[in-house]
């Protein structure tokens, strides 16, 4: 019953929906190449098409999710050097190595609860022993889940805090913002302005519950002197965690 029916359409007839168990009327074009073509269910078409827009969404959700991080890890200023540093690539073949991974781990594990309650870690000891490493590591897992982070050694901090000159405010503002501060490479040599600046930061951070880690050569005991007492109780405050870095330098 092949009929000549209107432009493009050759033929019609009623068909049954398998899926919905509903009669349709099935339309038959003729492709280019000449095969024929029956038009299927209407109702499986619109739900085929609300699931294909369903996915484009998703997909548009995913893309923008990976610009948004990838945007967020070029804001954290990670230096290229530590850029590669994870969790994966910390060889721990010592048991202390092995509790300072696992201990970092379960921070970054939990980054989401850690950074809601402000908590800080300070990780004190040798140089070439992988603080820096572990702390880009924990910074990555943070931006992944599209929290902001901010990398800066101290000194590189107080440079432009000092070259902001009347605009101090802003700039320490700058080192507040961040929901995760990698405050690397905390030493003696800071005079009392800079001191002041340096507490100011820790402070404030403090105040707006955002948390901070410390990288730092020097002993707790001189962390104490550079810092003072009470910036160190209020890192430590509420679950804060300190690990001590005691072995061979990586770097030999
Ligand atoms: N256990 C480790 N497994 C793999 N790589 C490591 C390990 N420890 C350190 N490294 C690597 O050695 C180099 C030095 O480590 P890192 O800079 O993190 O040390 P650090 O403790 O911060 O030293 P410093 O006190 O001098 O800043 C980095 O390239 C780091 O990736
Ligand atoms: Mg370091
Ligand atoms: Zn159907």
């Amino acid at each position: 019953m092949t009929l000549k029916l209107s432009f493009g359409i050759i033929a019609e007839e009623q068909r049954l929906c398998q899926k919905h168990k509903k009669e349709y009327t099935s339309r038959m074009f003729l492709r280019n190449d000449g095969s024929e073509y029956w038009s299927g269910c209407p109702i499986c078409y619109d739900e085929d098409e609300r699931e294909k827009r369903r996915q484009e969404q998703i997909q548009e959700q995913i893309a923008y999710k990976q610009r948004l991080i990838a945007r967020l890890f070029k804001q954290s200023a990670i230096p290229p050097r530590f850029e590669s540093d994870t969790f994966d690539n910390y060889i721990a073949d010592t048991t202390d190595k092995l509790t300072v991974k696992n201990t970092m781990l379960q921070f970054a594990n939990e980054i989401d609860a850690n950074l809601k309650l402000g908590r800080n870690v300070i990780l004190a000891g040798n140089p070439g022993n992988g603080k820096t490493h572990l702390s880009v590591a924990t910074a990555k897992v943070a931006i992944d889940k599209t929290h902001t982070a901010l990398f800066t050694t101290v000194g590189e901090m107080i440079d432009k805090i000092n070259e902001a000159g009347w605009n101090k405010a802003t700039a320490i503002d700058n080192y507040t913002v961040p929901d995760l501060l990698i405050l690397d490479e905390v030493t003696y040599t800071l005079n009392n302005e800079e001191q002041k600046s340096l507490f100011k930061v820790i402070n404030k951070r403090y105040e707006q519950v955002r948390s901070t880690i410390i990288q730092t050569n020097l002993p707790m005991a001189d962390l104490k002197n550079v810092l003072g007492e009470r910036i160190i109780d209020r890192l430590r405050e509420n679950g804060g965690v300190v690990l001590y870095f005691t072995w061979e330098s990586y770097r030999k």
